[in-house]
């Protein structure tokens, strides 16, 4: 049997806890989908919420919501009919089919074969005598096959649709409204947190490869003669690890260590605006528990760039099990969309500089996959320590902000403890409350799930009105009046303070 990895570890935890598990469970399931419960959902909306911080609220960036399935001319025109195809390749035995750039990153132990291109894919998987990895029959030469799911709108013989692949398409099929809605001004910026689908081949590596996912996605509209971006200053000094395409064509090994700004003055970056969106994400993902050192960005060869890039930088972080891996990419889009749904659509999409001349409109694309974001949050917050499970969960991320447990159900202390529950539920806070099993076994419990603080409700809350407060990380406790223990929260997850700070440490013998 093939060792646990930390990715089965995690998942494990996810499982029995309540974070996620792989769909369909009960009909056998079915790999590239999963279903969140409770603890994942409430962290993949704070994953969103806390994205949202760093790339919609402070900048003023306007939100969308549009559908999941469209009609096949939005994907006539975007290009995506055309080239959103990955290279399968057929079991003659077993009829099974499989990502043919992933058998051979299994065989060889290559990296990121897709950007090799269809012609070295073809003639690899006949150099390493590739098989079939279900029943080790011979397979089919590689075909290019569509990866968007096809559906038909309307009863049965109405018009062919797909469930999106990306929400991008939205935002520029919605563009000459957006722009109504950002007061005729650009640059702005059209943003959406939602499903789409891809119907992949093989998928593997669990969360990391899905055919439903939750995508955020931000196109920046802006005009080729006025690149500038107003907020780059506070983020050209971020200092970031790159692999430019000559780099990576070459496998040089070692990054670049520069500044954004030396990134984007070498024309390494082709944008001021990739560079800002480069500079946040490294913060954006360092919020997530991700060292500096263990995020890089890597440039797309162009067998594996996008058909609508220019030039796109993935956004990787390293992961125990699968090294490398893509968090984000941000691409320069260029004026590809617009001017495709434009010709096709006969809608002008074109503004007027003040000088008369007129342009459509360049896109630089930050792109997220929540579920992926999710999963590295969590693999970056455990830790095993004394035969326990923590999940160090960033406490602005945490599913629950706080546990209430009263030591024993008797003597009106569980009384007492729900009253505190109902309290600290009625200021706001996120309360999960337990009073099953000893308190140790409940303190692993709140460990296990991430939440940060636990309240213990006790005789001497009874009798002096206090009560204790044991921290996730250290599992130190302080103690403090019952009266304060809402300001005191408020103070740690809002006034900064830390754990220590919030009341007298107790100290045991
Ligand atoms: N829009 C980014 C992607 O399709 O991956």
């Amino acid at each position: 049997m093939a060792p646990k990895t930390k990715y089965d570890t995690i998942a494990e935890i996810a499982k029995r806890r309540g974070f996620f598990w792989p769909s369909f469970e009960i009909y056998g399931g079915m790999s590239g989908f999963t279903t969140y419960g409770d603890l994942g959902t409430k962290l993949k909306r704070n994953v969103e919420s806390l994205w949202k911080e760093y790339f919609v609220r402070k900048q003023g960036f306007l939100e969308l919501e549009a559908p999941v399935i469209n009609p096949e001319r939005v994907f006539e025109a975007s290009g995506h009919l055309e080239n959103f195809k990955e290279y399968s390749a057929e079991c003659t035995q077993c009829g099974n089919s499989f990502r043919a750039d992933h058998l051979i990153e299994d065989k060889t132990g290559l990296e990121n074969v897709e950007a090799m291109g269809g012609d070295s894919i073809k003639s690899m998987m006949v150099e390493h005598k590739v098989k079939c990895p279900r029943c080790g029959g011979a397979l089919k030469e590689p075909t290019l096959i569509l990866t968007m799911f096809k559906t038909e709108i309307g009863a049965t013989g109405g018009e062919i649709g797909y469930l999106r692949p990306e929400t991008a398409q939205a935002m520029f099929l919605n563009y000459k409204r957006g722009i109504i809605h950002a007061r005729e001004k650009l640059p702005f910026a059209l943003v959406q947190c939602s499903k789409v689908a891809r119907n992949e081949i093989s998928p593997r590596r669990g969360m990391l490869r899905l055919r439903e996912f939750t995508i955020m996605e931000l196109e920046l509209f802006f005009d080729p003669e006025n690149p500038k971006c107003p907020w780059y200053d506070d983020v050209k000094d971020t200092v970031m690890r790159l692999y430019n395409e000559e780099m990576v064509e070459k496998g040089v090994e070692e990054p670049l260590v520069l500044t954004v700004e030396e990134a984007v003055n070498k024309k390494l970056v082709l944008t001021e605006w990739q560079g800002y969106f480069m500079g946040l994400s490294q913060r954006f993902i360092e919020a997530l528990g991700v060292l500096v050192e263990n995020q890089r960005f890597r440039a797309h060869l162009p067998d594996e760039r996008a058909h609508y890039s220019a030039q796109t930088y993935d956004h990787e972080v390293k992961l125990e099990t699968w090294g490398w891996t893509e968090a984000s990419g941000c691409a320069y889009r260029t004026n590809f969309d617009l001017s495709n749904h434009m010709e096709a659509s006969g809608q002008n999409m074109e503004v007027r500089r003040e000088d008369g001349t007129r342009y459509v409109p360049h896109v630089v694309e930050p792109s997220y996959g929540l579920d992926r974001l999710m999963y590295i949050t969590m693999e970056n917050s455990y830790e095993r320590r004394d035969k326990r499970n923590i999940m160090h969960i960033p406490k602005e991320l945490a599913p629950y902000q706080v546990a209430v447990f009263p030591i024993v159900k008797k003597d009106g202390i569980a009384e007492k403890a729900e009253e505190i529950r109902d309290l600290l539920q009625s200021k706001g806070f996120w309360v999960t409350y337990d009073t099953g099993g000893s308190i140790g076994r409940r303190y692993a419990r709140v460990d296990e799930i991430g939440t940060p603080l636990a309240v213990v409700i006790d005789y001497e809350t009874m009798e002096g009105d206090t009560l204790t407060i044991r921290d996730r990380d250290s599992w130190e406790q302080v103690k403090l009046s019952v009266d304060d223990l809402p300001s005191a929260l408020d103070a740690y997850y809002k006034g900064g303070k830390t754990f220590l700070e919030l009341g007298e440490k107790v100290v045991r013998e």
